[in-house]
């Protein structure tokens, strides 16, 4: 059974940085001491092993799964029992015995916090996480595009329906700083991420700016000290553990 505060990390839209913030939102937290469970729902996108630099899957005793443990985070990941990379094509009520068996099967222990990374949308995946996981918060990632901040709204709707609490909106890609220079760019426009906010009846709890990644870097998504990206989740994870508490 899974145990401590889940926290899904939610957007509608594709691409907008879902895996990374969970990824990277996990890792912070172990950081300060916590006992952290990261679980990649996305089935068709799996992300969370290449970003955590896992590449080995895991192990189980007595007919249960042992989690991978990677950056102090223990990991269960669809692409875990996807083999060689090959597409997907699952019906809903497969997906659903695996999401049960990912809550049910594994051995996770005692746990602080749970972030699971979800795919896009508002789809089977997210009707399974929401009935069996009913106690669950939100986080919400968009970008300040209004595209993005309009599918991300059906999402936190949908979430709202189903009466989950909201811990915030995480702006994603907010702004681009070049190095050395005071001026930010907001590339995707400005203020659609409060507007959404409000709408929702939340808060936006941060504003990441856009970084690009470090090519030396064997795990560019995992921020690292010294990039502005790693205080920021550090920020981010500390916001989130006294709102918590
Ligand atoms: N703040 C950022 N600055 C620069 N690049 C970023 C930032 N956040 C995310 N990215 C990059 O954007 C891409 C999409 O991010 P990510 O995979 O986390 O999104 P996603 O919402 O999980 O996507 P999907 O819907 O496909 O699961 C990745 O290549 C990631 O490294
Ligand atoms: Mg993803």
């Amino acid at each position: 059974m899974l145990s401590g505060n889940v926290i899904s990390v939610i957007s509608g839209k594709g691409g907008v940085g879902k895996s990374t913030v969970s990824a990277n939102l996990a890792v912070s937290l172990s950081k300060m001491g916590k006992e952290v469970a990261l679980i990649d729902f996305d089935i068709y996108g799996s992300s969370i092993p290449s970003m955590m630099n896992i590449s080995h899957g895991p192990k189980s005793m007595n007919n249960r799964i042992i989690p991978v443990e990677s950056h102090g985070v223990k990991v269960m990941s669809m692409g875990f029992i996807v083999k060689n990379n090959d597409p997907v094509v699952w019906r809903g009520p497969m997906l659903g015995k695996v999401i049960n068996q990912f809550i049910n099967d594994v051995i996770w222990g005692d746990l602080d916090y749970v972030i699971i990374d979800m795919p896009p949308g508002t789809g089977d995946v997210a009707m399974d996480v929401n009935r069996l996981i009913p106690n669950s918060q939100q986080i919400l990632v968009t970008t300040p595009h209004p595209t993005s901040s309009h599918v991300a709204e059906r999402a936190g709707k949908m979430a709202h329906n189903n009466n989950h609490k909201f811990v915030g909106i995480v702006e994603n890609m907010s702004y681009f700083q070049p190095p050395d220079h005071n001026q930010k760019y907001y590339i995707f426009g400005k203020g659609g991420s409060e507007q959404l906010a409000s709408k929702l009846g939340t808060e936006l709890i941060a504003r990441l700016p856009i970084i690009a990644p470090n090519e030396k870097d064997f795990e560019p998504s995992i921020y690292k000290k010294g990039n502005l990206l790693h205080d920021k989740y550090m920020e981010l994870a500390d916001r989130l553990d006294s709102s918590i508490a």
